[in-house]
């Protein structure tokens, strides 16, 4: 009876799962979306400890489950009420690094239990362990690097001939596993553990030569490792909802991938051994080699510009989030439509540093979602715009996107800003963003720099419109 009430409990679970991810998919539901799936996740956790049978017994050692439970709770609950939403993908990839050394504590603790017994007639069973563990092994470690890049600890480091050394361990892992499978029983747990301790160097290695900035990508991607992992476990001991989350996650993990690596228009394959946007220091762009020069505006005249324009389309990037931006821009936002002024964002599916980075931030100071216009829609209507006011983005409007075949982000598709009336850019200096390449746009005749933090500049750009009454 117990059990079938479990069963019922791990497919109610599985399904806010899946209504969970679906709500995700928009910001007016996300949080919603989020604490469906956080329920159902709940409920098949005190389902498994309460109601968990296995040949009789009921699960066991419930201080250390509680302990843990409360300690994971406290840790969590606390780091996620105080991270900086810039800090966001480092807090991401640290949780991930956790659900990976679960999956990777899960494979070691399974094999420990088989120790002693020959391994004839086990080898799915062990092939499922191995694989949990060299997955889950490879995604924390990796998460771990990541989460050190992202955080300014750990720098991109690469040496020669790295990606064939890459190679080569991985071949070596695979071979390791292959006897711990098949081989002479005396030597499996030796096997075993060679396993654990080189996916775990793989894991450092792999991620180590990756720019700093391609982070992003290569979280959601060994967020989809965990996944798998986690859904190996699942496999092992039969448990349905285990095996349901992992696979989302590795699906969702794995279309963010492709997702984020289509809008930038590279190859996973170019991600990863690229080392593209590792550490861009915008030496390139301090050296202008445009026809055209910079034109430099006023908080004053800029705000002429604007408090007398029909339309204006707000692009916000990196340097919005940076300079925490997102309150003042409303205020902007705001105080023009008050004087008439029709006002809309221009989202780029990779502007910031995350999937989502804009929406979240502007929902963070309650900007109607409304007025959040996709790029495909909002690019046919800079032509009947007045003033385009960029803050803090750079790559998503740079023209070289369509116009030089060399340039790196050649084929990424941006947000066509320079069909607008007047451009109006604001950044602090004139160096590169992420990609580290120089932008034609600042040096086009109609567009204008508004330098300085956006913040600041924004503040004083308010306060102009404000006094024109
Ligand atoms: P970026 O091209 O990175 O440009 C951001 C600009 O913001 C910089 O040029 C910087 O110039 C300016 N800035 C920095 N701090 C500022 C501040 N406090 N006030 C005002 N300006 C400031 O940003 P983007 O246009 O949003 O493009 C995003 C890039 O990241 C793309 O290349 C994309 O492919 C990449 N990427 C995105 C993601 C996701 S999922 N979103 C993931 C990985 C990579 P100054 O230093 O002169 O101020």
């Amino acid at each position: 009876m117990t059990q079938h009430l479990l069963e019922i409990i791990y497919l109610i679970a599985s399904v806010t799962f899946i209504v969970g991810i679906k709500f995700l998919g928009n910001p007016a539901t996300a949080r919603k979306g989020n604490l469906i799936a956080a329920f159902g996740m709940t409920i098949a956790i005190f389902g498994t400890i309460f109601l968990y049978e296995h040949n009789g017994a009921h699960l066991h050692n419930l201080p250390w489950i509680f302990g843990g439970l409360l300690v994971g709770t406290v840790l969590g609950f606390v780091a996620a009420k105080k991270v900086q939403m810039t800090a966001m993908p480092e807090m991401v990839s640290l949780f991930n690094g956790m659900g990976g050394a679960c999956a990777m504590l899960i494979s070691i603790i399974e094999f420990q239990h088989l120790n002693g017994t020959s391994l004839v007639g086990l080898e799915g069973k062990v092939f499922i362990i191995l694989v949990g563990m060299i997955i889950g092994s490879v995604s924390f470690s990796g998460s771990m690097i990541a989460w050190g890049k992202l955080s300014g600890n750990v720098k991109d480091k690469s040496f020669g001939q790295q990606q064939f050394i890459n190679i080569g361990l991985l071949l070596v892992i695979l071979v390791l596993a292959y006897l711990t499978v098949m081989g002479n029983e005396a030597n499996t747990q030796m096997f075993f553990f060679l396993v654990l301790v080189l996916s775990l160097l793989y894991g450092v290695l792999f991620v180590m030569p990756i720019g700093g900035a391609d982070m992003p990508v290569v979280i959601s991607l060994l967020n989809s490792f965990t996944g798998v992992a986690a859904a190996c476990g699942g496999f092992l001991y039969g448990n349905k909802v285990m095996l349901v989350g992992g696979i989302l996650v590795g699906s969702a993990g794995t279309l963010l991938t492709i997702v984020m690596c289509k809008a930038m228009n590279r190859s996973l394959l170019n991600v990863l051994i690229g080392n593209f946007g590792g550490g861009s220091t915008g030496a390139a762009a301090t050296s202008a080699s445009f026809a055209g020069s910079i034109k430099e505006v006023s908080a004053s005249d800029a705000a002429i510009l604007m408090r007398y324009a029909k339309k204006v389309i707000i692009v916000p990037g990196y340097g919005l989030a940076v300079a925490q931006a997102q309150h003042v821009v409303h205020d902007l936002e705001l105080l023009l439509e008050s004087e008439g002024v029709e006002v809309k964002y221009a989202i780029h599916p990779v502007a910031g540093r995350m999937p989502g980075h804009m929406n979240v931030l502007l929902a963070e100071s309650n900007v109607s979602y409304d007025k959040l216009v996709e790029m495909e829609e909002i690019n046919p209507e800079f032509n009947t715009t007045d003033v385009v006011l960029v803050v803090g983005a750079n790559d998503v409007v740079n023209p070289a996107a369509k116009t030089d075949p060399n340039s790196p982000i050649f084929g990424m598709p941006i947000l066509d800003v320079e069909n607008a009336a007047n451009v109006i850019v604001n950044k602090r200096s004139m160096k590169a963003g992420y990609a580290g390449i120089e932008n034609e746009l600042f040096f086009k005749p109609k567009t204008s720099m508004l330098f300085g933090d956006a913040k600041k500049a924004l503040t004083e750009l308010v306060s102009e419109i404000k006094a024109l009454g």
